[in-house]
């Protein structure tokens, strides 16, 4: 089930607060986005990679892929200045022939090769699917410190990256998009815009995103665990 993978790497990581985007912060001495970029190296379902960065760290992105010798990646594009519009112009340069695409951000490098074996089975089944896990934390609404509603918990799930579409769905989905100007936080949401349902499946409570300085504690967490159980 051979599939194409777009990796956003475009961002500031400004929540992060680190000096340097996320993806260069080593984690046991290998940069983040190294532990991200393994994952789809070593999957021979992988065809190929689109890596998106921003416009002044292209030399570093093309050095960093060449010094590690990644042979998956294929292209290292520009990204913009919202994610959404990043992940667009990977889009751009994936072969048309290409049917199913994986979309995974560069700052979730504990995916999986299990959850996207999982994502692409259903994706290929239903043309649109997307890791997540149900809500752990009771989630209110709050306006000016004050509790506005409580939400029913048991229909909350937080989604996660990859997200596997066909590739026709999610290029129509972020054409639109851009063509009519809006923005959303993931690339499901355009997907849902343009009408087609989106399938959910359960991911893994370790996939997280490194968003600020606490995910890295767990991150460092993580690894060391899975290094515990390869010894
Ligand atoms: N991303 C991107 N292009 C952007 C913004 C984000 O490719 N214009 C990428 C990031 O590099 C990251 C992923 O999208 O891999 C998820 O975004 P996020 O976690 O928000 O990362 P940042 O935007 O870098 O962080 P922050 O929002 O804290 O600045
Ligand atoms: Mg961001």
């Amino acid at each position: 089930m051979n599939y194409w993978t777009v990796i956003p790497a475009a961002g500031q990581g400004k929540r992060m607060n680190a000096g340097i985007s996320k993806q260069w912060i080593e984690l046991l001495g290998k940069p983040v986005l190294a532990h991200t970029l393994d994952v789809f190296e070593k999957d021979s379902n992988c065809e190929g990679v689109i890596l998106v960065g921003s416009e002044k760290e292209l030399q570093q992105m093309q050095d960093f892929v060449e010094s590690f010798q990644y042979q998956k990646v294929r292209k290292i594009v520009p990204g913009g200045k919202e994610r959404q519009q990043s992940v667009y112009e990977g889009l751009k340069v994936v072969p048309t022939e290409a049917d199913l695409v994986l979309i995974h951000d560069a700052a979730r490098p504990f995916i999986t090769q299990d959850s996207i074996l999982q994502l692409l089975n259903t994706a290929r089944d239903t043309g649109s699917a997307v890791l997540a896990v149900p809500v752990k934390d009771t989630v209110k609404r709050v306006i000016e410190n004050q509790v506005e509603e409580t939400i029913d918990r048991s229909s909350l799930w937080a989604v996660q990256t990859p997200q596997a579409f066909r590739l026709s769905i999610v290029m129509d989905a972020h054409r639109k998009a851009d063509e009519e100007g809006y923005i959303e936080t993931d690339d499901a949401s355009l997907v849902e815009r343009i009408g087609q349902t989106v399938a959910i499946v359960m991911g893994d409570y370790h996939n997280i995103k490194l968003t600020t300085s606490d995910d890295l504690l767990f991150g460092q967490a993580i690894l060391l665990e899975r290094q515990g159980e390869k010894a």
